[in-house]
Formats: structure tokens, C-alpha cells, sequence
């Protein structure tokens, strides 16, 4: 599917999150720079700025962790997921900001060039009270910039999905060294406890959350089916799958996306071509299967692309006998017609 494909469903939302988002940012640094001026007017203009910026990129750094198993645990929160890198640029741009404007004030006034001054003015690495926390900041900034740089779809075709997948898992390290360079940085100034109960609030969150939504994909991954009739297993009822949507299940290790449309059931392979997405937890948007990520679209009977795309996933045979509804997972050749099943209620 080409970089300008575009037929997603979501369109309006997508830019009212992104007036959302910018709108929200302007607030947060106006009242943090507001309050600041009022009491605590011992401050400058730019401390008050590079603290405010680094709050608020760590805060947008939390929301963007979380998005991912909100959506695993509650289809509801799947619009986040399709702004998600837009919040991440913003998220980069605003970290940029604080580190600008931080090694503007700490580094660029000496004679020694401001980035060398970054790695060299404090050595003290053997000191946890003394670390040179700055050095960890930077790192994780260069790291949301690859991030924010490869965003675009451009950048997804030319790495191959799974290249630029695994560079954006990186954002979790990036994540590791942001709490080291807080914990290691400004509590050496600040000690209240405030600040590490934040924090840990913070982590505990994500960690909570990625641990209820890895739960729930294994639970999925292991239910056991019953591995008769001619190669089909039952897999569950008719009122399980909502018009127009999916239910996804995971038979030898293969995840297969089973979609209910216009009084029939067919099943696709459940991973989108374009990054992986989870075809099954998509809708049907103009008698497409429509991934949940970024819009790409799929024919439910032959799990093609529709023209000029050239997308295809793997078919599968699905039957219905009273409520009951079986699958077969033997794939057919990705772009393989199949009749799909129809049933009456
Ligand atoms: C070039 C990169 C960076 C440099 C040189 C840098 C430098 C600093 C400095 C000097 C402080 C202490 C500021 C103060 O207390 O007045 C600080 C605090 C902080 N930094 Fe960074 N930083 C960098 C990158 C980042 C990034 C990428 C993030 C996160 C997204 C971040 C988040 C924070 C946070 C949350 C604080 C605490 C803010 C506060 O004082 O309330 N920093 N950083
Ligand atoms: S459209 Fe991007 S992963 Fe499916």
C-alpha cells in the first residue's frame, strides 16, 4: 500500500486530537511558567521554561506508554492509539526545548563548545548523589528523535516494518534512562518526597498496565480448542462477534481474525502487511476490513487490498452449524478467495 494511501475512517478525529494535544500543551506551559512567576519570582523566565517543558514531556511520555495496553485491555481507547505518533513528536519536541534551553543556561556560556561541556564539566559517574544526570537526558533525547525522525511512513516502508518496530521498542530504554536522569538529577536539589512518589506513581502505572494487558493476550493465546471435525475447531458462538467486527483467536500458535459482515463470517490472517497491526481488532469501514492502526484495508472475502493497492494476507475456511462457529487454520494463499460462511438468525 503506497505512503499517500489514506482511507481511514478516522480522519476528524485524528485532527481534533492533534488541536487537543496542542491546546493542552499550551495551557499546561502557560500556567506551570504562571504559577512559577507568582510564587517562586526568584526564578527566570528560562528556569521556569525548562521545567516546565521537562514536566511536560514526561507526563506525555507516560500517556504514550500507556496507550498501547489501554488498547489491549479496552478497544475504546483504539483512537489514541492512531494519534500516538503525532503525541510522540510533540513529546520530542517539547523534550528538545528543555534540553535546548538546559544546555543553553549550564553549558553555553564557558569557553568550552556546550555539548563537550554536557559530557565533561561533571565526571563524577562513580557518584550517585554527584551523577552527571544531564549525559542521561541527552541520550534519551537523541533516542526520541530517531523515534520522531523514522515516524513517518516513508521511513516504515524503507526499514521494513519489523527494523522500524524494534528502533521504537527503544523507547522503553529511553524510558529507563528519562527515571534515572529525574531520580539521579533533580532530586539532588529537590528532596522532597513528593517528587518520588510521582515518579513511582508513574512507573507503577505503566508496569500495571502491561502487566494486566500481557495477561490477557496469553489467556487468548492459550484457550484450548477442541481439535476435531475434519480439521475445524470450534471456536465459539454466533453472539460472540458484534456485526462488523472481529473476535481474534490463536490456534497453533497463529492468530487468526474471524469478522462478522452482512450475515456472514470469514477469517483472515489477524497481522496487518503494513506494521503488524491487529486486523481483528479493526472494523469493517466501506466493506473493509479496516486496521485499527493506520487504516489500511483488506477485502474480506480474499483478504486483498482493494485496487490499485496490492496488499494480501492469508484466508482461512470458516463454517457455522446452529450458533456454533468453527475454523479451520490451515491458511489458504495470501489473496485467496473464500466463500465465507452464512448463517441466519
Ligand atoms: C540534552 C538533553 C537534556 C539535558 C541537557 C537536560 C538537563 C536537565 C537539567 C539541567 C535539569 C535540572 C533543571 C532544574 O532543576 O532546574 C533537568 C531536569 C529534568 N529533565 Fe532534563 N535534560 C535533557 C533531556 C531531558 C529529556 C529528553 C526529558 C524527558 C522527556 C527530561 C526530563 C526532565 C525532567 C522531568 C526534569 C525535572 C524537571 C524539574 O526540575 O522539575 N530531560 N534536565
Ligand atoms: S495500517 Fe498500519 S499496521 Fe495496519
Amino acid at each position: 500500500m503506497s505512503v499517500s494511501y489514506a482511507a481511514v475512517g478516522w480522519n476528524r478525529q485524528k485532527k481534533l486530537y492533534d488541536w487537543l494535544i496542542l491546546g493542552f500543551c499550551i495551557v499546561y506551559l502557560a500556567v506551570f511558567i504562571g504559577l512559577t512567576a507568582l510564587y517562586n519570582p526568584q526564578y527566570t523566565f528560562e528556569t521556569a521554561l525548562i521545567r516546565s517543558s521537562a514536566t511536560l514531556a514526561l507526563l506525555l511520555l507516560h500517556v504514550i506508554l500507556c496507550i498501547g495496553p489501554l488498547c489491549r485491555i479496552n478497544k475504546k481507547f483504539l483512537p489514541l492509539l492512531y494519534n500516538r505518533r503525532h503525541l510522540g513528536v510533540t513529546m520530542f519536541t517539547i523534550a528538545l526545548v528543555h534540553g535546548s534551553f538546559s544546555i543553553f543556561q549550564f553549558h553555553a556560556l564557558g569557553n568550552v563548545n556546550p555539548f563537550i561541556s554536557l559530557f565533561t564539566s561533571n565526571t563524577q559517574f562513580n557518584s550517585l548523589s554527584q551523577f552527571p544526570f544531564q549525559s542521561l537526558g541527552f541520550l534519551a533525547l537523541i533516542i526520541f528523535f530517531l523515534m520522531a525522525v523514522t515516524s513517518h511512513d516513508f521511513w516504515l516502508h524503507n526499514l521494513s516494518p519489523k527494523l522500524w518496530k524494534t528502533l521504537h521498542m527503544f523507547v522503553y530504554l529511553a524510558y529507563f534512562l528519562i527515571i534515572m536522569h529525574v531520580m539521579l538529577g533533580v532530586l539532588q536539589f529537590e528532596t522532597h518526597p513528593m517528587y518520588v512518589v510521582m515518579l513511582g506513581l508513574g512507573a507503577g502505572t505503566i508496569i500495571t498496565l502491561h502487566l494486566i494487558a500481557g495477561v490477557k493476550e496469553v489467556k487468548k493465546d492459550q484457550q484450548s480448542f477442541d481439535l476435531s471435525s475434519q480439521g475445524f475447531n470450534y471456536i465459539c458462538e454466533l453472539s460472540d462477534i458484534e456485526d462488523n467486527r472481529a473476535k481474534i483467536f490463536c490456534i497453533d500458535k497463529e492468530r487468526i481474525a474471524v469478522y462478522k459482515f452482512e450475515n456472514k463470517l470469514y477469517a483472515i490472517h489477524n497481522v496487518c502487511k503494513h506494521q503488524g497491526g491487529p486486523l481483528g481488532e479493526g472494523k469493517i469501514i466501506d466493506g473493509c476490513i479496516t486496521c485499527p492502526w493506520h487504516g489500511y484495508q483488506y477485502l474480506p472475502g480474499n483478504g486483498q487490498s482493494p485496487p490499485p493497492f496490492k496488499e494480501k494476507v492469508s484466508t482461512y475456511d470458516v463454517r457455522v452449524e446452529g450458533t456454533k462457529i468453527w475454523l479451520n487454520p490451515t491458511p489458504y494463499a495470501e489473496g485467496t478467495e473464500r466463500p465465507g460462511a452464512s448463517f441466519y438468525l
